[in-house]
């Protein structure tokens, strides 16, 4: 059972483990909106992925569209994992709803300042959520925090940046500067918790419509990361980690560090380079950072909330 119910927007670029994040989100959270972002695929892309999980959940939720580039980047897209439309590899129902605005930014900031103590959840680039904090830094104290996917100790775009931390590294640095609560869930966790065969073959075996979509789309993201490693045996499903720190944080370990994003490097921009120095020099953490998960446990919590969506 999930240990707290808090109220979450997110912020999102479907993207297969963007779409098993808002699976998890909708069961174990209050899920007040989803934002989409340019990201795994261009803006249209990612806000017409976000409206068919939206009918596959049957959700009563309202969906904004985002930014379609970067701050100051060219927009890039990941479609050697996701495919061309960001969600490939299922037959996917043409959603019937339509998006409440396009204006995702002005949505976070107007739902922050009506409601105290919401958790911001990007798994996207962090374009929307920047610039929220620009245009009203009166949200960052009104928030909870932010748990955001991206950076990690290794890099997967590049060999020190993740993708999208990579995307948009000025979006991210005001993010990791804001000054509340952040948790990371970077690579290096969450390439622990992968969608191995046995675990597609659970999902695939379950009945109903949301499974068998969530099974082929497991399935395309698996082989896609094991044509393209050398060694994994399944797809690191990255984003839904984000959510469940919050929802079932018994299941991770992390570590207060500080963070900062770096920006101009030849051969590291956009790498989070955290401080593990123990020296009191250090300077005070601004972000915990997840170290480990209970892979197994926390694979479960996420096959779970599949069936219970699945008829
Ligand atoms: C991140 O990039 C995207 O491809 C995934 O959806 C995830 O958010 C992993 O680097
Ligand atoms: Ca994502």
């Amino acid at each position: 059972m999930p240990e707290t119910i808090p109220s979450i927007i997110l912020d999102c670029d479907p993207g297969h483990d963007d779409a098993l994040a808002i699976v998890v989100a909708a069961r174990h959270t209050n899920l007040l909106g989803i934002t989409t972002v340019s990201g795994n695929a261009p803006i249209e892309s990612t806000t017409y992925n976000a409206l068919v999980m939206k009918d596959l959940l049957g959700l009563d939720v309202p969906v904004h569209k985002g930014a379609m580039c970067p701050l100051v980047a060219e927009p890039q897209y990941a479609t050697y994992v996701h495919g061309e439309s960001g969600l490939d590899g299922a037959d996917l129902p043409a959603p019937t709803s339509t998006i409440d605005s396009e204006n995702a930014v002005e949505y976070i900031i107007d739902t922050c300042r009506a409601t105290e103590g919401i958790w911001l959840v990007p798994t996207g680039p962090l374009t929307n959520i920047a610039m929220a904090l620009r245009l009203a830094p009166d949200v960052g104290h009104r928030i909870a925090g932010i748990s955001l996917m991206g950076g990690g100790t290794f890099g997967n775009r590049t060999t020190s940046a993740e993708f999208n931390i990579w995307v948009d590294p000025e979006a991210a640095d005001i993010v990791y500067k804001y000054g509340g609560p952040l948790i990371m869930a970077g690579l290096h966790v969450t390439h622990q918790f992968r969608a191995t065969q046995p675990r597609i073959d659970v999902v695939k075996a379950m009945p109903g419509q949301l499974a068998s979509v969530l099974g082929d789309l497991m399935q395309f993201f698996t082989n896609m990361y094991m044509s393209r490693h050398h060694g994994m045996d399944g797809g690191a499903v990255h984003d839904p980690l984000a959510i469940l720190v919050l929802t079932h944080p018994h299941l991770f370990t992390r570590k207060n560090a500080h963070v900062v994003i770096e920006l101009t490097g030849t051969h590291t921009r956009g790498m989070t380079v955290i401080d593990e120095r123990d020296l009191r020099e250090v300077k005070d953490g601004n972000c915990d950072v997840l170290m480990t998960v209970n892979a197994q446990e926390a694979f479960d919590v996420m096959t779970q909330a599949i069936k219970y969506f699945s008829h």
